[in-house]
């Protein structure tokens, strides 16, 4: 059978490198659009007509996730692979604390797209997901997520977004080890990828590089199977909640 991913937030970063080699790796792919004039998806389309399939994709939008959802499901009847990639940075608040006046606003936005939007895409595309083989939910979270290593002082909005996608990791992962399915929450390291606004090249860790390791941890899935999710970064170590 045709193996078949979804990446979201694959216009560039993270998600454009993991789309790019789940295609070598010969899955078709169903790329979530967000960001329609950005050229790259639509430039690796051309080079894989065949395997890729663009879809407008904001996962902060129930009506957008229903929209993509209903698409992709004329399009397939199996996701063996969910990546919950799209996400974006705290901004402002990263350098506020509770001593300043914060944006409750901003913090809900960011709620919406780093927590709130993979459930929103996982609930809607589970029925594919388990009728796969390899019935796979990947949500990429952060170091910032784990509660047990928290240093900041400010990042609210980030980091409490980041811990709660680890706790509906969770949750998804009760609900789906039962039934033969698994999630796995991968912190990808620091990245040289654009979630500040620009290519970050100070940071330590390129894409392509990330994307292949966290290809690689997707390939050992079973060693990490077990009744809880496992919370891993780039490099195969483990984090605690
Ligand atoms: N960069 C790091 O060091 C780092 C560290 C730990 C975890 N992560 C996580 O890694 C994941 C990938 O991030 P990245 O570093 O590759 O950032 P990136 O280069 O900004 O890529 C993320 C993509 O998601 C898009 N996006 C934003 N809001 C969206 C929405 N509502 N629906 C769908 N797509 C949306 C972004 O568009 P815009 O550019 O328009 O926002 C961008 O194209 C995120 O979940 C992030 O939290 C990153």
């Amino acid at each position: 059978m045709q193996k078949t991913a979804l990446v979201t937030g694959a216009d560039r970063g993270l998600g454009l490198d993991l789309t790019e080699q789940l295609l070598q790796q010969d899955y078709r792919v169903f790329a979530g659009q967000f960001m329609a004039d950005w050229p790259e998806l639509g430039q690796l389309q051309q080079k894989c007509p065949r395997l890729l399939e663009l879809v407008a994709l904001d996962v902060s939008q129930d009506a957008s996730v229903e929209q993509a959802a209903q698409w992709i499901k004329e399009q397939t009847d199996h996701l063996d692979i969910l990546i919950n990639n799209a996400g974006i940075s705290g901004g402002k608040d990263n350098t506020l604390t509770v001593f300043d006046d914060l944006d409750f606003d901003w913090t809900q936005h960011v709620y919406n797209i780093n927590a709130v939007g993979p459930l929103r895409v996982t609930n809607a595309l589970l029925p594919l997901v388990m009728n796969s083989e390899t019935k796979l939910v990947v949500n990429i979270s952060s170091e910032a997520g784990s509660i047990k290593r928290s240093h900041r002082r400010g990042w609210f909005a980030y980091c409490m977004a980041k811990a709660a996608l680890n706790m509906q990791s969770s949750i998804v992962h009760n609900n789906i080890y039962p039934l033969g399915g698994q999630v796995l929450v991968i912190h990808p390291g620091f990245l040289q990828s654009y979630i500040t606004g620009r290519k970050n090249h100070e940071a330590a860790t390129p894409t392509d590089t990330a994307a292949r390791q966290i290809l690689d941890i997707i390939a050992q899935r079973q060693q990490y199977l077990a009744d809880e999710p496992t919370f891993i970064d780039h490099e195969g170590k483990l984090w605690p909640w």
